[in-house]
Order: C-alpha cells, then structure tokens, then sequence
C-alpha cells in the first residue's frame, strides 16, 4: 500500500541550529583473517545529499556500513565527519555525533511502535536513570517531549495510526519504516540506510523511496544509502558509489555510473548469481 507523506514535519536540531557536515571516507581498508573485505575505498557524502553505495554481493556495503557506524573497526584509512575521526570511536560515540543507522536485517524490539521510537530518542535523554528513578517533574516533561517527537515523526514516516500497535503485528513494509523513524527519533545529521526496501513489494517500495526523498527535502540530512533496487537508486541519489570485491571501481551521478563499462562488467559478471545467495530478501531489482 502506497502512503502519501502529506504530514509536514519540523526539522531536527541537524539543520535547524548545526552544519551537516560532509562525511570523508578515505583509503579505508578492512581485514578479516586473510579476505580484504575493503581495500582503499575513498568516497565523500555531500552535506545534505542522497549518496547510494552498490555493487554486487560481498562487494564490501555492508562492512563499510559497519565501519561507519563503529561496529567493524578499519585496518587502515580515515573516515571524517566534521572534525571528528570516526574510525577512533565507539558506536555510542559516533550516533551521538548524529550518525544514524538502520540494518539490512530489521532488528526491533518487542512493544509498540511508540516503544521502539523512544528507544531511538534514549540517546538524547538527558534525565538518566536517577532522575526517572525518582520521578522529579523534569524527567516527566522530558519525556512527553520525546515523546510527542517520536509522534511527530511516526506520523511524517506514514506511522501515525500504528503508534500504540505492538510491532509484531504490523506488515512487513511498515516494520522497515519503524526502523527508519527509530533512526530519525535519534536526529540524525547522516542517515545510513542498509537495504530499506529488501523484501518489500512495489507498492510499499514506491511509498518508501517517497518518504526518503521527502526526508532529505524536509530535514535537510545527508544519506547513504545501500540499496539494490536499480530503480530506486537511479531514482533517488545525487551521488552513486559503486563498490566491487572491496574496491571503489566507478563514482559519480547516477547516470554516468550506469552508462559506466567497468559497472556494467561487474553486474554481469555477478549477475546470474547476485540476488541468487539471498534470494528471499531481493524479490528481483524493481525497474520502476
Ligand atoms: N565479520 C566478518 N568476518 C569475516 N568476513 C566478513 C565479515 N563481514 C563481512 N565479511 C566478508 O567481507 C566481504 C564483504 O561483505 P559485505 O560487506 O557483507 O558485502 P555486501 O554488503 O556488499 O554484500 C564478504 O566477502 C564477506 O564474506
Ligand atoms: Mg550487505
């Protein structure tokens, strides 16, 4: 089901009051015993751009997402966003610096929508334990705030109406838009989307790819985004960065990048079995 995002929302702390800074990806290399996962990739996400990182599987998305976000740490090269060196830092460190991300796999907790949002707003509460402990008024009103912005933003990400419903009981496609509203309740300088619309039928698909566009128009955030729906990259990015056996081979606007030999070489040479190893999760690159 196709959802228009007509709810007008208020931009974060990210552009109302701070830069979004450019995020610096430089000769990042990752080695796992013996597999070079990343080897030298260099790339740079604009402020306030959609950035697509593709390439055929075990190109390399995933751990560079992973690296970005703290989990993996690189074997070498540098990754900036603003003056911080992210590659220094503890995942905790780096989503307070405003990076943000959701998984290729959904990874949510049990409870209701509203649950799951305001564990994404958890960054940002300063009352911590004691104070909610003891129940002083502060920590009460800070929490209706949150509370009334993880409202705010379910219902700019089409999840208005489900915000009180256990997520176990939402369909598929509104699952995946909880994840991506828990990582905007967290305001996000720099969005990482892993794979927003795997598994999602066209409809949902067409509604997503709308709410991101409409996330980088009305937040002013940067995103990346890793994505295997040709369609919908080609459709949504400013910038492509094509990755291949751990290596940036091609870079630029979406239309020099799909009319590029050594991109085109990549995907037919993987293209009988990229989609193949994972075929559950890619019902097959939407052309729309
Ligand atoms: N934790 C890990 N340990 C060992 N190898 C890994 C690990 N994570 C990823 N890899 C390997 O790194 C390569 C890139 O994987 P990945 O980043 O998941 O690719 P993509 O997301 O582009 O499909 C693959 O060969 C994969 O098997
Ligand atoms: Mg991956």
């Amino acid at each position: 089901m196709t959802r228009p995002n007509t709810t007008p929302v208020t931009p974060g702390p990210a552009a109302a009051e701070q830069q979004v800074p450019a995020l610096v990806v430089d000769g990042v290399t990752v080695r796992f015993a013996g597999l070079t996962a990343l080897d030298q990739v260099a790339f740079t996400v604009a402020p306030g751009s959609v950035h697509a990182l593709i390439g055929p599987n075990g190109a390399g998305k995933s751990t560079t997402f992973n690296v970005l976000s703290g989990v993996y740490r690189a074997t070498e090269g540098s990754v900036r966003f603003g003056d911080a060196e992210l590659t220094a830092l503890a995942p905790h460190r780096i989503a307070a610096l405003g990076v943000a991300r959701t998984f290729q796999n959904i990874v949510l907790t049990g409870g209701t929508v509203a649950d799951n949002l305001m564990l994404g707003r958890h960054t940002l509460t300063r009352a911590g334990f004691t104070t909610t402990a003891l129940r002083l008024p502060s920590a009460g009103r800070e929490q209706r705030r949150h509370r009334e912005r993880a409202r705010e933003l379910a219902e700019f990400t089409g999840l208005g109406d489900s915000f009180d419903t256990p997520v176990a009981l939402l369909p598929y496609g509104d699952r995946k838009r909880v994840e991506l509203a828990r990582a905007l309740c967290m305001e996000p300088k720099l969005l990482l989307l892993d794979e927003p619309v795997a598994g999602m039928n066209t409809g949902e698909r067409v509604g997503m790819a709308r709410t991101i566009s409409t996330i980088r128009d009305a937040l002013g955030i940067s995103i990346l985004i890793v994505e295997h729906d040709m369609g919908l990259v080609m459709r949504l990015a400013d910038e492509v960065t094509v990755l291949d056996f751990g290596r940036r081979i091609a870079g630029g606007t979406p239309q020099q990048v799909q009319q590029d030999p050594t991109v085109i070489r990549a995907y037919l040479g993987t293209g009988s079995t990229d989609g193949a190893g994972d075929a559950t999760d890619h019902p097959q690159e939407d052309a729309r």
